[in-house]
Order: C-alpha cells, then sequence, then structure tokens
C-alpha cells in the first residue's frame, strides 16, 4: 500500500499582524522538530506572505495562500494571480475554502478556473469540499461532496489525469470555527467516498497518492484520533493554527 505522509497546514485567514504572524512562523520553525514525517504548511495572508517566507527559510515549512485569481495578468483590480504567489514563495494554494464559496460567491466551476491556473503554474491546490449542516440533516452530503468534486475538478476529469501531488481537504461547513468537530468516524465515512470518487474518477493508483485533509474544528486534543482513520491524511487547521504552542502540538500529534 503506499504510505502517505501526512499534512497539517494552518489556514491563518484574516488574522495575525505582521510581526505576529513573522513571530508565529519563527516559533513554529523552532518547534516542529523532525519533518520528515509528517508535512507542515501555513498559509498566511497575502500581505505576510513574503515575510513569513523570509522566517521560515531554513525550515521545510510550505507556505500557501488563501486564495488567488485565475488569470496570470490582467485588469483584475484587487485580485492576486498565482505567478504573484509564486514570487513571493508560496509552492501551494488553498482553493475553494468554504468561507469562499458562502461569502463571496465562489462557485465550484470558479473553483475549476483557479485548480487549472495552480496546476499549469506548478503550485500545488488545496481544494476544499464540504457540506453545511441543512445539506447533511437532509441526507444530502454525498451528493453535495460529488458535485463540488465533480464541478471544481472538471479540468482535471477532461484531462483524464489529477496529479497526485494535488491535496483535497474535507471541511464540513459546520464544523469550520464552531467548536463541533466531525466524528472520527463521520469524517471517515466522506474521506472514503472522497478517494473512492478519485478512483472511479481517475484510477486506483491516484485514489492512493493523494491526501485528503480533514478540517473543522481539529485541536490537539481530538487530531490524534481524526489521524488513526485510514483516509484521514492531515488537518487543514484554522483556530488553533494561530497559537504557536498549539500548532506545534498538531504536528507533533504522534508524540502526544
Ligand atoms: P477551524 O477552521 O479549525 O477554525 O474550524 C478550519 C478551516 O476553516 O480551515
Amino acid at each position: 500500500m503506499f504510505e502517505r505522509t501526512p499534512m497539517i497546514a494552518g489556514n491563518w485567514k484574516m488574522n495575525l499582524s505582521l510581526d505576529e504572524a513573522v513571530a508565529l512562523a519563527q516559533t513554529i520553525g523552532s518547534g516542529i522538530g523532525d519533518t520528515s514525517k509528517v508535512e507542515v504548511l501555513v498559509a498566511p495572508p497575502f500581505t505576510h506572505l513574503a515575510a513569513v517566507r523570509g522566517a521560515i527559510d531554513e525550515s521545510r515549512i510550505f507556505l500557501a495562500a488563501q486564495n488567488m485569481h485565475w488569470e496570470m495578468s490582467g485588469a483584475y483590480t484587487g485580485e492576486i494571480s498565482g505567478r504573484m504567489l509564486q514570487q513571493s514563495g508560496c509552492t501551494h494554494v488553498i482553493l475553494g475554502h468554504s468561507e469562499r464559496r458562502t461569502l463571496f460567491g465562489e462557485t465550484s466551476e470558479v473553483v475549476n478556473l483557479k485548480v487549472k491556473a495552480a496546476s499549469f503554474l506548478g503550485l500545488i491546490p488545496i481544494v476544499c469540499v464540504g457540506e453545511t449542516l441543512e445539506e447533511r440533516e437532509a441526507e444530502r452530503t454525498f451528493d453535495v461532496i460529488k458535485e463540488q468534486l465533480d464541478l471544481s475538478l472538471d479540468n482535471f476529469k477532461a484531462d483524464q489525469m489529477m496529479p497526485t501531488t494535488t491535496i483535497l481537504a474535507y471541511e464540513p461547513v459546520w464544523a469550520i470555527g464552531t467548536g463541533k468537530t466531525a466524528s472520527p468516524e463521520q469524517a471517515e465515512e466522506v474521506h472514503q467516498f472522497i478517494r473512492q470518487w478519485i478512483e472511479n474518477t481517475f484510477n486506483t493508483g491516484t485514489a492512493s497518492q493523494v491526501r485528503i485533509l480533514y478540517g473543522g474544528s481539529v485541536k490537539p486534543d481530538n487530531v490524534k484520533t481524526l489521524m488513526t482513520e485510514p483516509d484521514i491524511d492531515g488537518a487543514l487547521v484554522g483556530g488553533a493554527s494561530l497559537k504557536g504552542d498549539s500548532f506545534v502540538s498538531l504536528v507533533r500529534y504522534r508524540e502526544a
């Protein structure tokens, strides 16, 4: 069986001053220890990317942005291109986060354009999907996830191949920032469904290599049980990634 390296990713959202961001990056860099068995990633706000890159340069922490535009350049006031992200030191970009989808009207069709542009540039996309509470209660979780995957990854479907470096994140909307985590069983059920979708859409090899992160109120005290599930390959963490000690404990979850 293919061994997938777990990833612990911190999504800082619209938080932290520049100084706080640099200090947090330094704390993480010096606290995480051996990173050969776990990949660590942080996603600061756009304006902090270059400084955080400087602060983590000596460590093996990956840098991601939280969003990007799909065009390479042009008259798109207020937008940032993938190439600009690369120039700021990003290797990854989070796409289709539920806050983008619900607060900024980002559709899966738009996410697909962004995934396509990121892949063209060699930026690794972390593509988020997840159902709302209403959708879960109406027993529509799998339909919603399938539709989000079908549309957001349509470009890979058209190519009949998805790069195995692509990262997917299952983030139930009802668990984000609410303190309500999906139980490990609830999360695993959806992760399994996503892996099966990859297998059906592409092939077994791709399905066994693509990492699927869980996100939604992941904390140092629940990460270990989530990580014991076979199809959960890491965590995309919001709130608990903003404090050095809690993020470092998340990265070192095996030692807890
Ligand atoms: P949370 O956020 O950990 O604060 O629930 C997760 C996310 O939005 O990625």
